[in-house]
């Protein structure tokens, strides 16, 4: 296993009260497997990756558990120990592209100092790579948009840039935190078909996060349905999609437009909204917007389990391993 998570928990002590923004989370990430983390806004995708990261900011703190990157505990390696890493075996590609790039240096120079922080290079060669790396991604005429600013390209050739930078060191882990959000479908396709082919060529693992399910069903090998800083479900991707056990997973997936709806029916959309995190339903989280809500779920928290290949959070499925408790 390259990355194994255990009982991640990430608070942010506020004044009103504590966020369990990440809630007892645990994975893995074999070699060279895109795992994808889909949710709706606040269920705790961000904070998972910043965390794993080491790049959590104030008040946010990772308040118990383990994260084994090749068998080491990130949790317990320096700031100093952490920035190597982070250079050269873990990247991220971050949710806004322009906070990560910065408007008063050439493409180029941005991307030459990553490479020569963490690579024994001469500028010459590190010049030499991130024409490279641009041209791996797509970017035509990459020695000359290289001397671009970031504010002269597009948002899907500044997210081809976030890419590149991100993988000018050849990390053996890619966090990408909604790398293709801000951009039209025809650039959303190129950018997962793009990582895919990265994936291929260099052996890299993908933590692929995206509240769309559309992403998800292109570019992934497994999900993780996160809800309230929770798993709710977890299964490869042909089982999630054909066999979809969590109510939540259930509502997302019939959120998803469809292009043969022609029936100008308005879409589905999941009842009532993401609860304040200072005021959490007792019992399960999605209690208060399930339709299949029964009394004990307004009580206790279902454990995750495993039921037929997936894990799943929900009382409709027997809390004693690996049996159904009805049979829809
Ligand atoms: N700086 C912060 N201060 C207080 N609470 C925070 C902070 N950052 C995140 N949170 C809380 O942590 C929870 C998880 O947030 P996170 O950013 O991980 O969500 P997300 O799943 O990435 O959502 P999105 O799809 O909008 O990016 C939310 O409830 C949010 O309110
Ligand atoms: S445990 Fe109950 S409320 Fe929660 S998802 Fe399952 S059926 Fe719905
Ligand atoms: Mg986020």
């Amino acid at each position: 296993m390259l990355l194994e998570v255990n009982h991640l928990k990430t608070d942010f002590k506020l004044k009103k009260g504590i966020v369990h923004a990440v809630n007892d989370v645990s994975f893995g990430i074999e070699k060279g497997e895109i795992l994808a983390i889909v949710g709706e806004s606040g269920s705790g995708k961000s904070v998972t990756s910043l965390s794993v990261m080491g790049l959590l900011q104030e008040p946010g703190k990772v308040v118990d558990g383990e994260i084994l990157y090749k068998g080491e505990d990130l949790l317990k390696k320096s700031e100093k120990e952490l920035q190597k890493i982070r250079g050269d075996q873990i990247s991220m590609i971050f949710q806004e592209p322009m906070t990560s790039l910065n408007p008063v240096y050439r493409i180029k120079d941005q991307i030459i100092e990553s490479i020569m922080t963490h690579m024994k290079l001469s500028r010459k060669e590190a010049l030499a790579r991130t024409v490279e790396m641009l041209k791996t991604v797509g970017i035509p005429s990459p020695g000359q948009r290289a001397n671009d600013y970031p504010h002269q390209m597009s948002g899907g050739m500044r997210q081809r840039v976030m890419i590149a930078m991100a993988l000018a060191c050849n990390p053996e882990l890619l966090i990408a935190d909604e790398p293709t959000t801000a951009l039209d479908v025809t650039i959303q396709a190129q950018i997962l078909e793009l990582l895919y082919s990265l994936r291929e060529r260099f052996n890299m693992a993908v933590l692929l996060i995206t509240h769309d399910l559309g992403v998800v069903a292109e570019a992934a090998d497994r999900v993780i349905v996160m809800y309230c800083g929770q798993i709710m479900e977890e299964a490869d991707v042909k089982s999630l999609f054909s066999n979809p056990m969590h109510p939540y997973t259930l509502g997302l997936l019939n959120s998803i437009p469809r292009i043969e709806d022609e029936s100008g029916e308005r879409l589905y959309m999941i009842k009532g909204m993401v609860p304040n995190p200072l005021h959490m339903p007792q019992g399960c989280p999605f209690s208060d917007r399930c339709d299949r809500c029964m009394e004990r779920c307004t009580l206790e928290m279902p454990e995750l389990k495993e039921v037929g290949g997936h894990k799943v959070r929900c009382f409709l499925y027997n809390q004693e391993a690996g049996k159904e408790a009805d049979d829809r």
